[in-house]
């Protein structure tokens, strides 16, 4: 193996700093990745400003990232999935509880889970594979992990099971991934998006689409639910999970929310200066929102629960998910990587300025750094 490369965090909210790192070799079970492409999450950037408060386990020197999309440099004891030169796309475990510095997706060459890792058919690049590992994994936990919506699993030639997710927020990444998981498992899919994407979530199996912005968006849905057995709801998105709570309230299935966001956004808590005055008021809004969450939820009769979005890592969910329905399902067509990459540069130096870029906002893009 040649040079490896990272981008370190050395200590607790310090700056992304690039670096050489140590050439690690694959335990059993693993896989290391020549990466060509990265993809930026909302997660690296909050692993960096409040990881003290949300991956309190992290040791540092840490590497933060997720998705990576390259080629296997060395396979360890026992894979049988890989060999050397491979084009495989794969979440990177590295700030998992119990992981290390070497399984972050933010260097040259990093180890993988031969179970989270999927063959890339030769007519998927790089850049549009490495949207799928977190994304993909959270709508994964979310749907199919016993202690969240436990859904019906995937099948090849899926049969409606006659039941109807609402995924609030169908545009996002984890959006985008959940409604091709659900429609691959048998149900049928309402979500929302903006007006702009509502051909984008159609495309992608959602059979009917309501604006998350519109006033009577609650209202609408409740309606277009009417007489429908749900499955439960995925809430994605700041404020959904409030609008979801409602919604199940007033509709007969399975009450329950699986979650991926807190009731108040970190987004804007800076890692450094002045963090004291954008964090005590956040905490406050996080506990308001989390009691009129609980609140509303009683009242609703409705369940909830935060997912963690690499909960399958430590279930059967991540096999299922990489090893038995990626490959076929992104080699025939039935899942596409989405949302579309958008390159925004090139070497480890990039990721910082596309970790800025996600925060002022992105719409049905994933934003992608190349290697
Ligand atoms: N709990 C976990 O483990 C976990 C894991 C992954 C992500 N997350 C969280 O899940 C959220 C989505 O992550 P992502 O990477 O999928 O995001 P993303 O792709 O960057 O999200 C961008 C999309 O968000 C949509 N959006 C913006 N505000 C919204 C709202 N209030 N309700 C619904 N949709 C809204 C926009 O849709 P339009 O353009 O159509 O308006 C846009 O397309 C983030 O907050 C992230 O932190 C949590």
């Amino acid at each position: 193996m040649t040079k490896n490369t990272a981008l370190w965090l050395n200590a607790k909210r310090a700056d992304f700093i690039v670096g050489p790192a140590p050439s690690t070799e694959p335990l059993a079970g693993e896989i290391v990745v020549r990466v060509r492409a990265i993809a930026v999450n909302p997660m690296d950037r909050l692993v960096r400003s409040v990881g003290d408060l949300i991956t309190p386990w992290l040791e540092y020197p840490f590497i933060a990232g997720s998705d990576v999309a390259g080629e296997v440099a060395a396979v360890g004891a026992g894979v049988t999935r890989f060999a050397i030169g491979d084009r495989v796309v794969g979440y990177a475990a590295g700030a998992d509880k119990g992981h290390r510095a070497a399984e972050g997706g933010f260097q040259t060459y990093v180890v993988l889970k031969d179970y989270m890792t999927s063959p890339l058919p030769d007519t998927l690049s790089f850049e549009a594979a490495s949207v799928l590992p977190l994304a993909l994994s959270t709508a994964a936990s979310a749907l199919f992990e016993r202690d969240y919506l436990a859904l019906d699993r995937l099948s090849a030639t899926p049969a409606a099971n006659g039941k109807t997710l609402l995924i609030w927020g169908g545009s996002t990444s984890v959006g985008s991934n959940a409604i091709q998981l659900a429609v691959a498992a048998g149900y049928d899919v309402i979500t929302t998006a903006s007006p702009r994407n509502f051909d984008y979530v159609t495309k992608l199996g959602a059979r009917q689409v309501f604006d998350y912005n519109s006033k009577n968006v609650v209202a609408d849905i409740i309606k277009a639910l009417r007489g429908r057995n749900l499955a439960g709801a995925l809430a994605v998105g700041q404020g959904s999970a409030l609008k979801c709570i409602k919604i199940l309230g007033a509709c007969e299935g399975n009450r329950f929310v699986a979650m991926t966001n807190p009731p108040a956004s970190f987004d804007h808590v800076p890692a450094g200066t002045s963090r004291l005055l954008r964090l005590i008021p956040t905490l406050a809004r996080v506990m308001i929102g989390g009691l009129s969450a609980t609140i509303e939820a009683r009242r609703n009769g409705v369940k909830t629960r935060m997912v963690w979005g690499s909960a399958l890592l430590n279930s059967d969910v991540g096999p299922m998910i990489f090893e038995t329905f990626l490959p076929s399902a992104l080699k025939d067509g039935r899942f596409v990587a989405a949302p579309e990459p958008l390159v925004v540069g090139s070497g480890l130096g990039a990721i910082s300025e596309a970790l800025d870029r996600q925060l002022a906002g992105v719409s049905a893009r994933k934003l992608v750094v190349t290697l």
